[in-house]
């Protein structure tokens, strides 16, 4: 029976010991609130993005990609005057939209084809509806193209991206 107290006294004092290792390895591997608050994946960041001439309204032919970078020269993107209005489309028609091309499946670019007004991505077939926001149709993607936000200035018919909505392929973020 003393036997028996005894580990079991050593049993709860060693045990004590193994928590207080476990509460401070834990401590160690919980997020800080800063980390928290931006978790894994997050497009979110503290950077501005930059304002940047996608071109003007008028000088833009009807239905076919104008190609453009943006944030950064190693994304691209094409901005499209789709003919008539669309959904989050700017310009004196409201028919002005842009994405990124950048398959949101394995990173490969997306062609835009008039015909169809979707953009195809050639590895996996994929198919993003560019009159729809970028939204995925089919194939191995499961996210929607990202969407260069664009702002419309009627004083100089000029287009300026301004952001993107979605997460630019292969980033963390789309401002690095
Ligand atoms: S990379 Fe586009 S569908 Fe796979």
């Amino acid at each position: 029976m003393q036997e028996h107290k005894l580990s079991r006294r050593i049993f709860l004092k060693s045990s004590g010991s193994a928590a207080a290792v476990v509460g401070t390895a834990g401590a160690a591997l919980l997020p800080t609130s800063a980390e928290a608050a931006a978790p894994a994946g997050s497009t979110s960041t503290n950077l501005t993005y930059p304002k940047r001439s996608v071109g003007k309204a008028g000088g833009m032919p009807v239905n076919q990609a104008v190609s453009f970078s943006y944030p950064d020269p190693s994304s691209p993107c094409v901005a499209l005057r789709m003919g008539s209005a669309v959904p989050g489309g700017v310009g004196p028609n409201k028919d002005i939209v842009a994405y990124s091309t950048l398959c949101t499946n394995m990173g490969c670019p997306v062609q835009y084809e008039g015909g169809t007004k979707v953009f195809k991505c050639g590895c996996h077939f994929s198919m993003f509806d560019a009159e729809n926001g970028g939204q995925m149709v089919c194939g191995q993607a499961t996210e929607d193209l990202p969407r260069v936000l664009l702002d419309y200035d009627a004083k100089t018919d000029t287009v300026t991206a301004v952001g993107v909505d979605g997460l630019i392929y292969g980033r963390q973020a789309n401002i690095l």
